[in-house]
């Protein structure tokens, strides 16, 4: 049977006579392979006559030097070495290069942004000023990620938003428009996108339990595809990561103040999970795209913030009272009024994130103010600020809201040198300004 189907081996195949003009074809290609050996003896000659030769080999020398120092070859190769065939095409855009991008070698990712950078052509003199940063900003219309914004362009850097709008608003970039180092994309994280930046920080989400409540599976969707979406595409052009997690990883603590090593008392099924759990996944999709890509990842757990800019009535302890002090209305105080939380000005945050961007360290990182407050010591600062006639109202408590919060950032004062420096009196009478001024422009 094997010998029926056995098929004539390749050389027999070559050997299998053509048509019938192949030998005029043959007497031609003969004639060619003459003229042209012919050729390469007189090129020969001419070379080895007077150090011809020496001369020719010289040149080369000195055009590959030329080729292999210049810019515009390294950038070429630092697009390559961006583009991973498993990934198809994708806009390339100029990148920059930062000196602290360099620094954590010894992953994958950082090779590759240390390649573009070194050889970017963009090599500073000692002495001299950085080059900008390219940097998306998801959820950069909302209130942190505006405050972040600010921050970057004003040292220099080209800003992109990111923003749904859900819970941001254009009034909080408006003074921004014009600047052409900042671009404004509406744009949902749940959907992937294509730029080329050095730095992502992942800020989009809805971070006030009202917000987050209202759609409680777009919630989770933003914390676990949206994440997704951004650390595919750090992981692609090789962009260090920041994502923004919360104080809510830990639940209703059993620790107290909470460290970083502490792993939570969260409850999976919850109203709050949505938030609680989606930013827990986000930060475990930060650490194995970390371990299985190699992406440079930053993760801040981020303590109660408060600050201009924040929605009037999103449901936050510091935006609701002083919103309703500004009104005229009680202070509404949740339980017996006695649960603790820290309240951290939003201009420290915002140097505490940068801080946790160009070091080092991955983290986690509690960034949030340790001076602790229980609800009604909170009110009276606000009737103090704002109105000391202002009166509270109690009301019975919401689901799994935590009995204590209070930060222990030991580990961002040592390794971020960092710390906040806005006590809750000094930054409330700024952030009551700002709503007093908002609330007058709704009249
Ligand atoms: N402010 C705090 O006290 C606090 C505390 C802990 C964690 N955080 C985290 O910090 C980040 C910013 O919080 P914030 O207080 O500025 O909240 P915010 O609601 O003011 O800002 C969130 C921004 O993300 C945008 N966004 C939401 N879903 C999106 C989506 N699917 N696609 C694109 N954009 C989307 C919103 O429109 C908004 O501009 C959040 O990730 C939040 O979880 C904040």
């Amino acid at each position: 049977m094997k010998q029926l189907h056995k098929q004539p081996s390749l050389n027999q195949q070559h050997q299998i006579p053509t048509h019938t003009h192949t030998s005029s074809y043959s007497s031609k290609s003969a004639k060619q392979q003459t003229r042209s050996s012919s050729f390469l003896r007189s090129a020969a000659s001419y070379l080895l006559r007077e150090q011809r030769l020496l001369f020719v080999l010289a040149g080369a020398l000195i055009a590959s030097t030329f080729f292999l120092l210049s810019p515009y070859y390294h950038s070429s190769l630092s697009r390559l070495s961006f583009s991973s065939p498993d990934e198809g095409p994708h806009r390339v855009l100029p990148s920059f290069h930062h000196p602290s991008l360099d620094r954590s070698s010894t992953t994958k990712a950082s090779v590759s942004v240390a390649a573009a950078g070194g050889g970017g052509g963009r090599r500073v003199p000692a002495g001299l000023r950085k080059p900008p940063l390219r940097i998306v900003v998801t959820g950069g219309a909302g209130f942190v990620g505006s405050h972040l914004v600010d921050k970057l362009l004003a040292r220099g850097d080209s800003v992109i938003v990111l923003d749904n709008f859900f819970t941001g608003r254009k009034d909080n970039l408006v003074h921004h428009f014009g600047n052409p180092r900042f671009e404004l994309i509406r744009h949902d994280v749940v959907e992937p996108i294509l730029l080329e930046v050095d730095q992502i920080y992942h800020l989009a989400c809805p971070a006030s339990p009202v917000h987050y409540k209202y759609n409680p599976i777009k919630t989770i969707k933003t914390n676990v595809m949206g994440t997704l979406n951004m650390l595919g595409l750090a992981k692609r052009i090789g962009a260090r990561f920041l994502l923004t997690s919360t104080s809510e990883v830990y639940g209703d603590p059993l620790e107290h103040p909470q460290k970083e090593t502490y792993w939570g008392h969260v409850n999976p099924i919850g109203v709050r999970s949505c938030y609680d759990e989606g930013k827990r996944t986000a930060e475990t999709l930060s650490m194995d795209y970390h371990r299985g890509a190699g992406v440079e990842v930053r993760i801040a757990r981020i303590f109660n913030t408060y600050g201009p800019r924040m929605c009037l009535d999103d449901g936050r302890v510091v935006s609701n009272f002083v919103a309703q002090a500004l009104r005229k209305q009680p202070m509404t105080v949740y339980g017996d009024g006695k649960q603790t939380r820290s309240f951290q000005y939003v201009s420290d945050l915002v140097d505490g994130l940068v801080a946790l961007m160009e070091g080092e360290h991955i983290g986690p990182f509690n960034l949030g103010n340790p001076g602790e407050f229980t609800m009604l010591e909170l009110a009276e600062v606000v009737k103090e600020t704002v109105d000391p006639s202002a009166t509270i109202e109690f009301r019975p408590n919401t689901a799994d809201d935590p009995h204590m919060r209070k930060p222990d950032i030991t580990k961002a004062k040592e390794l971020l040198n960092w710390e906040p420096k806005i006590s809750l009196r000094q930054g409330l009478p700024l952030m009551v300004t700002d709503f007093r001024k908002r609330l007058n422009e709704k009249k």
